[in-house]
């Protein structure tokens, strides 16, 4: 398949016609008799995918695409680049859940020779025509099972996992022992074989529970971009009694927030409460997945607004929190006068928190629209119930 996909005039095709819908394309299929027309098609839909998700891997031209599947299990580029920052350069690693390769790619940068490893015996021939492409030197790429490359002598700086997160019907999982490979029953040989493993796994797995289920856990990364968790990532080594440092990270473009904390703090800490002052917070999607509900509020000299609403306040300004900031305009009510008079053009962006209505439940009876400028919070706080009108501090953070 390589063969037919690489000829520059099939990947002048794609080029010309990244745009254009499957359909159409299909319908053109009777003028190239010759051409793999639905394999060029998946080519093109999953070249539109890693516009966004792998930018660099987009703009080299000629890369070969993975089906869709492995295209959505990929990791994004920002991500991978993120889990390079974390690693010291060493002499050997191993990815041992090899994909579509953009892992690899990235964390085989800080070593000397880096080994990808692959069931799927396309994926492995697409991998290293890709790996060629892209310029990476000192790789081997195996086919085969992982289990298999753990018994050789070697011994690793890395071993990195992201385990395959189908069962055998296609249906998502997320439990570790219910991922391919099932790292819980190969973790002794990992920890025997390497000085550090690195495991990506799903972004629903419960932290605490992996943690426990693991043993050797030095630090978990919980990664957001765009204020939308992706990953969770555990370092795990021999070294296994101590507490895990949990890095809540949120990547916003060329910007990052970052807040670091231990579940042992975080059981210790005490909140303080106040109904909700001249300024609200809330913390990024990757704080409030690792459950930092304390030590957030307490780190910024914050007051929580209950101890179910996972929202802050503040009578004086607090900079740098990691999340979004807002000035509190109002407290107000459902009632029809009062929302034309706060929302002329009836629109406004809604979050609820520990609050008896749901969003949706909100805009039916307010007849709100999504969008604008305005900011409206359905919370519990020390008083009760209430609709907390804000306005942003910095349009420019969601970026
Ligand atoms: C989630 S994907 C990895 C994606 C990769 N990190 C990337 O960035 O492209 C998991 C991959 O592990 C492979 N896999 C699962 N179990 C395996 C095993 N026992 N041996 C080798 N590969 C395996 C699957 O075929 C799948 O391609």
């Amino acid at each position: 398949m390589i063969n037919q996909l690489t000829k520059p005039e099939i990947q002048e095709f794609i080029k010309d016609h990244l745009y254009d819908e499957p359909s159409s394309l299909m319908l053109k299929a009777n003028h190239y008799p010759d051409w793999p027309m639905k394999l060029i098609v998946e080519q093109i839909q999953a070249k539109r995918k890693a516009k966004t998700k792998l930018p660099s891997w987009f703009k080299t031209r000629g890369l070969i695409y993975p089906p869709v599947l492995s295209m959505e299990q990929c990791s994004s580029e920002n991500t991978a680049r993120y889990k390079m920052s974390l690693i010291n350069a060493g002499l050997q690693m191993i990815d041992l859940t090899g994909g579509f390769g953009v892992d690899f790619a990235f964390l085989s940068e800080k070593f000397s020779k880096a080994h990808y490893v692959e069931r799927q015996a396309e994926l492995v021939e697409h991998a290293k025509y890709n790996f060629n492409l892209l310029g990476l030197t000192g790789f081997e790429a195996h086919h085969g099972q992982s289990e298999e490359f753990l018994t050789s002598q070697d011994n690793f700086d890395l071993i990195y996992l992201d385990p395959a997160r189908r069962d055998d019907h296609n249906e998502k999982v997320v439990r570790l022992e219910d991922c391919e490979p099932n790292v819980i029953s190969l973790l002794p040989k990992l920890l025997s074989k390497a000085k550090q493993v690195m495991l990506k796994t799903s972004p629903l797995l419960d932290i605490k529970g992996a943690i426990q289920q693991l043993g050797s856990v030095a630090k978990v990364h919980v990664i957001a971009v765009a204020n939308e968790v992706k990953e969770l990532v555990f370092l795990l080594d021999n070294n296994s009694e101590r507490t895990p440092q949990i890095h809540c990270i949120n990547l916003k473009g060329n910007n990052k927030e970052v807040f670091d904390f231990t579940f042992d703090a975080e059981e210790r800490a005490t909140s303080s409460f106040n109904e909700v002052q001249a300024y609200l917070y809330e913390p990024n999607a990757s704080i409030l997945k690792a459950g930092a509900f304390k030590t957030i509020g307490n780190a910024f000299g914050l007051k929580k607004l209950e101890v179910n609403t996972h929202l802050y306040t503040s009578s004086d300004l607090i900079e740098g929190f990691p999340g979004r900031t807002f000035r509190v305009l109002d407290k107000i009510s459902l009632n029809k006068k009062v929302l034309k008079h706060h929302f002329p053009e009836m629109k406004a962006n809604i979050t609820v928190r520990n609050f008896p209505m749901t969003v949706a439940q909100i805009r039916k009876k307010s007849g709100l629209k999504e969008g604008g400028d305005q900011y409206l919070f359905g919370a519990t706080d020390q008083s009760g119930k209430q609709l907390i009108l804000c306005e942003k501090i910095d349009a420019r953070q969601d970026q």
